[in-house]
């Protein structure tokens, strides 16, 4: 495929309701995973399951682009096609994560997402290994006294200094700032939190000279708190995100892409397509889920190569339904 602009590589990773197959957990968060279902987290364990997810038949149509970690970019399938190229032939882009994790910001519980020293020459190697887009994930927590506006404003303008690094590499840079679902805060927390961490993001994008035509935004869906007694309705969910994009988000970005953050991998769809439902936006409103198209995938695996294609059937379902869930046509009947 080719592409003359970062905005076409964009528009092309969230076109006809495709979206992203978040496949970049670290070796200790991939181990946590397959902890979950007694594997071993072994190089060719890791490989073996990924293999198998991007050789799903439901990978084609469904999804624009699959975000690797860097062990997996630089990984050969089994009979030697290396994996790059078999996410290409499913006609989706391969991307990358390039941040390095999280430092604590002094004794305090919020963190600052680290990585911009050797940005710059990682990316150029990441280039010539077929990345077409990378993801930057900075975290943001609820509670006393947080997000404070430091931790924010550290966030933020460390993911738009990432984004012209990125875009100066001829990639789409994804910006990933995740408030996280922990705690037992309100929707209207999460609301405030949120709309705080676009709004300030936003600035410093434009203050760097970011091409917002050329970014994908991956933000969490607005929600109560995981631990809030009240949980707000899926209805509720989607219309208090979708105010919140609306308030923050400029319509020029192509593609909004969530992330799953912990929810359910059905209320991840209904939510979605709850909100294309409502409509009434420029912005391309689609998924960059981990758990969320993963779960039912790996319990179905569970290690045995003889499981692989009731892991990919598992993979492939998710896939369409979230498809479905851009375009606002999913229904939970679907779902049987
Ligand atoms: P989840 O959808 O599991 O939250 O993962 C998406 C992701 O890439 C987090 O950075």
């Amino acid at each position: 495929m080719n592409f003359n602009s970062l905005n076409e590589i964009a528009s092309y990773i969230v076109s006809d309701g495709k979206g992203i197959l978040a496949a970049d957990e670290s070796n200790p968060t991939c181990t946590k995973r397959f902890d979950s279902i007694g594997v071993e987290s072994t190089e060719e364990n890791r490989r073996d399951y990924r293999e198998l997810l991007f050789r799903a038949e439901g990978m084609k149509g469904n999804i624009g682009g699959v975000i690797l970690f860097d062990e997996t970019i630089r990984q050969k399938a089994a009979d030697g096609t290396s994996l790059v190229d078999i996410i290409n032939a499913k006609g989706a882009l391969p991307g990358i994560k390039v941040d390095k994790g999280l430092s604590a910001i002094g004794d305090s519980e919020e963190s600052l997402t680290q990585g911009l020293d050797g940005l710059d020459e990682r990316l150029k190697e990441y280039f010539e290994l077929g990345a077409k887009f990378t993801k930057w994930r900075a975290v943001i927590n609820i509670g006393e006294g947080m997000p404070s506006s430091e931790a924010i404003s550290a966030n933020m303008e460390a993911l738009a200094d990432y984004a012209k690094i990125v875009q100066n590499n001829n990639m789409v840079p994804m910006v990933e700032p995740e408030v996280l679902m922990d705690g037992a805060h309100s929707i209207d927390d999460c609301y405030d939190a949120t709309s705080r961490c676009l709004e300030s993001l936003f600035s410093y994008l434009t203050d760097r000279g970011v091409d917002i035509t050329g970014t994908i935004l991956k933000p969490n869906m607005v929600t109560s708190g995981s631990k809030a007694s009240n949980q707000a309705s899926i209805e509720e969910v989607a219309q208090r995100t979708v105010d919140c994009l609306k308030a923050n988000v400029p319509e020029s970005l192509p593609g909004i892409t969530f992330l799953s953050g912990g929810q359910s991998d059905v209320d991840a769809t209904a939510h979605l397509d709850a909100m294309n439902k409502i409509g009434g936006f420029n912005w391309k409103l689609s998924f960059s889920y981990g758990r969320a198209l993963q779960q039912p995938a790996l319990k179905a695996w569970m290690g045995q190569s003889e499981n692989g294609s009731l892991a990919q059937e598992a993979l492939s379902h998710r896939a369409l339904m979230n498809k479905l869930a851009s375009e606002g046509k999913w229904d939970q009947s679907l779902e049987n």
